[in-house]
């Protein structure tokens, strides 16, 4: 199988790029596909395959990869920014779900055998609970995760359909940086982003959004993993699932609240942050965190290889970095 390319979709972004490091690290053949919009060259490895195509141009596609024998797609090609989803709608449920159709039916033509999607927390929306797991409902309320919602859907019929196994994983807030390869986040907006990048600036502060929610400090509650617990996922699922279909909960499953994690960048940076308080943004859900059972049923010595600490302490070094 090692003989044959794992292709990444989005291996420019801050995961892919990871992921595709992880990968290599442990001898697999790398083939890149992105079109650089948010992705980064310099993210590349240059032991890797990489080609310039927009996923949204399924000629374009065919003509640069057929030549390639492939065992895996790993599809993370996306827009991801949950905000700008209900601005500009049709980037989310026509283009991302077009970028999912269009690598699936290169994967069908080639009888690509192996298929995992990077999904999010954001298709359970307004789940009724609090502690969700694979099988809840789904009642996503934002544009972004109802498109995902849609891709899911969408390839769980078509690798039914022509005997592709797929995974699709449903990864919650993904941080951190692998400060070795020099990769990390980019995109403004997450919490851990906001605090890494004000505290560099030596911008003391930070905006939350809300501060009566009914949780036992009044702010929101989310889940989170390191970015190179998500890598090693993937490299598991490549090396040790071989038959069944699967929905993966990705997350440590330790519930913590905006002002917790905004404790803990002080107590690491040594600095005191002052929080402004805003407006509750529209249809922010008050507490979500994962139910990893599945994940460590499937993977009976899976343990998580970094925490939130480590993983603060990374963000902060690699905010550094870009700043210098
Ligand atoms: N970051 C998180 O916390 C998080 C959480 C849940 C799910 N996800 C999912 O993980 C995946 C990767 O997210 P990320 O944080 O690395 O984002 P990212 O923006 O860093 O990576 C996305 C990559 O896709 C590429 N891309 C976008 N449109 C393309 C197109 N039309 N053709 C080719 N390439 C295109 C971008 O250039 C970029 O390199 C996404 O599918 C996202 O929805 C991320």
């Amino acid at each position: 199988m090692k003989n044959n390319y794992i292709l990444i979709t989005g291996g420019a972004g801050y995961i892919g790029s990871t992921v595709a490091n992880y990968l290599l690290k442990r001898k697999y053949k790398i083939l890149i596909l992105d079109n650089l919009s948010s992705g980064k060259k310099s993210f590349i490895n240059k032991k890797s395959k990489f080609i310039k195509v927009d996923l949204l141009n399924y000629n374009s596609l065919n003509k640069k990869i057929f030549k390639y024998k492939i065992s895996h797609i790993i599809h993370l090609a996306s827009n991801i920014d949950v905000t700008e989803s209900e601005k500009y709608p049709k980037k989310y449920l026509i283009d991302n779900v077009k970028m999912t159709k269009n690598i699936l039916k290169f994967a069908i033509k080639y009888k690509i055998k192996n298929f995992i999607f990077s999904s999010t927390a954001a298709v359970y929306g307004k789940s009724n609970k609090t502690k969700v797991n694979e099988k809840d409902q789904l009642k996503p309320i934002s544009n972004y995760g109802l498109g995902k919602l849609i891709c899911e859907n969408l390839i769980i019929d078509e690798c039914k359909n022509n005997n592709i196994k797929y995974t699709i994983l449903r990864y919650f807030n993904v941080v951190g940086a692998d400060i070795f390869n020099k990769t990390g986040p980019l995109k403004k907006g997450s919490l851990f982003k906001n605090l890494s990048e004000n505290l560099e600036k030596n911008k003391n502060n930070i905006n939350v959004y809300g501060k009566n929610f009914k949780t036992p400090d009044g702010s929101a509650i989310r889940d989170y993993i390191d970015v190179l617990d998500i890598a090693n996922i993937h490299y598991l699922i490549i090396k040790n699932l071989k038959e069944k279909n699967n929905i993966i909960n990705c997350s440590y499953s330790k519930p913590l609240s905006v002002l917790k994690v905004i404790k803990l960048f002080s107590q690491i940076s040594k600095t005191s942050i002052k929080i402004n308080y805003s407006k509750r943004r529209k249809g922010e859900i008050p507490k979500i965190y994962a139910d990893n059972v599945y994940l460590k049923k499937l993977f009976k010595t899976w343990k998580p290889k970094k925490n939130v600490y480590q993983s603060i302490k990374t963000n902060l070094f690699w905010e550094k970095y870009l700043n210098n």
